[in-house]
Order: structure tokens, then sequence, then C-alpha cells
């Protein structure tokens, strides 16, 4: 048996560019092992490409590498000593390297159970992570709160609005105008920011004296500082992203530092690295999940449908086109896959 994976193999100006699909054995899973068929993957397009850029100063890349961090499947092997799960079970994983690849053969702890293997569970357990951590645990969201959130009908931003509701927050979502101002109106967003032809900073300055108690920001340049400008006392500001620095090379700006900033009103900017806090993912994937189940939270998909690894190139690059809605995922094999089969323990 054999499954195919993107591997990256020179560091390059895009992902197409540096990375092949390659075809790897189907190692039985050793002691504490399972094998999981992956059924989706989400895509992480701004990560893929800064990671192709060798851009990511966070993350080491020793080349060749596989790919992918995100995806949704069904356990089909499992190794001596698991007790945590069993063959047929959905599964999703986090890891980078574990998804665009047909098949994921890793420590039993790498993987969290999903009640069904289905897209919803696989945008719950990674982007949904995200958006509530960004916003509860960095964000410290409490009812009242006046939220803005740029990127907003993207898939994390959407989340984020539906939870920041959820938590009996004001929601200022900032995104262009069109298909995404209708559906973060539709997902309760209270102001809608068309940031092609409104002024973030002046509009926040006018309708908002009081300030922003929470900004959550994945794009930085001028919607940064929009937000650290408007800021309420002991206001939080998240930076959970960089859309516009897809090269690794900050901008250099001159200006005020930003002391003046944070310091008199008691501001604080927090990065938010969802990696960094994976001893928070289960707790933060049960509340989500009753959220779900009580139809509190709806997941959107962006129209555009994608399939097999080849599917994975045009999702990114449907991504990064900034033309996306919602969350943008490729199905890898038909749910549930059929013919499942059992290797015998090693
Ligand atoms: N820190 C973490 O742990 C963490 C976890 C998950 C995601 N993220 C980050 O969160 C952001 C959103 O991720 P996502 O996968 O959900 O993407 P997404 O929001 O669905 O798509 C990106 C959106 O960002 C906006 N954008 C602004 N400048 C852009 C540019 N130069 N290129 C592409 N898009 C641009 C566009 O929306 P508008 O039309 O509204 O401008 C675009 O639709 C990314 O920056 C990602 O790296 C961070």
């Amino acid at each position: 048996m054999s499954y195919r994976a993107i591997q990256l193999q020179s560091f390059a100006g895009s992902f197409r560019e540096g990375t092949k699909i390659i075809t790897l054995p189907d190692t039985p899973p050793a002691a504490h092992e399972i094998r999981v068929r992956n059924i989706c993957c989400g895509i992480n397009a701004i990560f893929d490409t800064q990671i192709t850029k060798n851009a990511v100063d966070y993350v080491k890349v020793n080349l060749p590498t596989l790919t992918g961090v995100e995806a949704l499947g069904v356990v089909e092997a499992v190794g001596k000593d698991v007790t945590s799960f069993k063959i047929g079970d959905a599964v999703t994983t986090m890891r980078f390297r574990g998804g665009y690849r047909e098949t994921n053969t890793g420590p039993a702890t790498d993987f969290a159970p999903v009640p069904a293997a289905t897209p919803d569970y696989l945008a719950l357990s990674s982007t949904g992570v995200s958006a509530l951590l960004a916003l509860e645990y960095m964000g410290e969201a409490k009812p009242g709160d006046v939220v803005a959130i740029s990127a907003a009908a993207g898939g994390l931003g959407h989340l984020i609005v539906q939870l920041a509701k959820l938590n009996g927050c004001h929601v200022i979502a900032v995104t262009s105008g069109g298909k995404k101002a209708n559906l973060v109106k539709s997902l309760g967003a209270d102001r809608v920011i068309n940031y092609k032809t409104e002024d973030v900073a002046a509009v926040l300055a006018a309708e908002y004296p009081g300030g922003l108690n929470i900004a959550i920001d994945t794009v930085s340049g001028a919607v940064f500082d929009a937000f650290l400008a408007n800021m309420a006392q002991h206001g939080r500001l998240v930076v959970a992203g960089a859309a516009t620095d897809m090269d690794g090379q900050p901008e250099i700006i001159t200006g005020p530092r930003i002391t003046h900033a944070i310091y008199y009103k008691g501001v604080s900017i927090r990065g938010f690295m969802n990696g960094l806090l994976g001893h928070l993912w289960a707790d933060a994937r049960d509340k989500l999940f009753a959220h779900y189940a009580a139809g509190r939270l709806k997941i959107v998909f962006d129209e555009m449908t994608f399939t097999g690894l080849e599917g994975i190139y045009g999702a990114i690059d449907r991504l990064l086109s900034g033309q996306s809605i919602g969350k943008v995922i490729v199905h890898l094999a038909p749910t549930p896959p059929k013919n499942l089969w059992q290797e015998p323990p090693k």
C-alpha cells in the first residue's frame, strides 16, 4: 500500500513552484501509533506561502518536508497499546506535515476524536479552536465588549464574529464589501466596515469614542494601525496573523513609537499563536462542539469545491486571491472511505 502527499522540496516564490506530489509507502502503525485515511484537509494558504518562502521565523523547515497542517479522517489501522482509538473512529489532526497527504501514520496523541467525519468538524477543530482561543483566551472577551475583527468573512474571521456575539459582544467586522459584507451581517456583525470604501481609523474614531475593548487582526498594515489608534483603556489588541507580510519582510515604517498608544491607556498587544496553546485545545473543542450541536455556530465553506491532492494547489490560489468566503477545504476521499482494513499490531 502507498499514499500520496505534497512535499516541499525547495524554497521558492510560490507553493506550486516549491512542491511536488510524491508517493510514499504506507507503513504499519508502530506501538502507540495509528494510521488515518484523510477525508478532507483545511487550507492555510498564507502559512503555506510563508513556509515556502522560508519566511516563518518560528518554524525551522528542513527540506524536504511534507506540508499542510490540518486534516480530518478515519482511523484505518491501530498499533499495539493504542486504547484511545479504534478502527473507523473519526479524528482530526492539527500538526504541521499532517494536512496535505492521503494517509497519516503517527502517535495517537497527535490526533483528537471528533463526533463525525464531516468537514464541519474539521473547521471546528482547527479554525474554530483558533477563533475561540484568540477571542476568549487572548482577548478575554466578556459581555458588552466592543470587538473589531479584520478579514472578518474569512475562515477564521467568520467564526470569531459568531463567537463574539455568543459572548455578548458588540462586533465590528472589517472586510472588503459585497458578498463578504452580507455574510458577516447575516452572522450578527453590528457594524461592517468596508475598508475599500471607508477609512477604518476614521470610522472607529467617529462611531466608537469609547474605543475597542478587543481587536483581533490577521492582516497588519493600515488595519493594525487603525485598531491600535482606537483601543479602549485596558483594551487587548490580539495579533493573530499578518496577511500583508507574505515574504517575511516586515514593512519598515517611520512614525511615533507605539509606547504612547499602549502606555497611557493600559492597552496590551498580545501575539496569538494557536500552535503554542495545545494544552487548551481539548476544552476549546468541547465548547465549540457544544455550540455547534445546539445550532449556535454556523460553519461557512467557500463556494468553490476542490478535490484530491491536486486540488490543493487551486484551493491555495483561491484563498490567496482574497475572493474566498468562509473556510477553504479540499476533499481528499469520499466520506466515509470504504474498505477499511486493519493491519495486525506489531
Ligand atoms: N495565529 C494563529 O494561530 C492563526 C491560526 C489560524 C489562522 N491564522 C491567520 O489568520 C488569517 C486568516 O486565515 P484564514 O485561513 O482563515 O484565511 P481567510 O481569512 O479565509 O482568507 C484571507 C482573507 O484575508 C484578507 N486579506 C487581506 N490581505 C490579504 C492578502 N494580502 N492576501 C490574502 N488575503 C488577504 C482577505 O479578506 P478581505 O477581503 O476581508 O480583506 C482574505 O479573504 C491568516 O493570516 C492566517 O495566517 C493565524
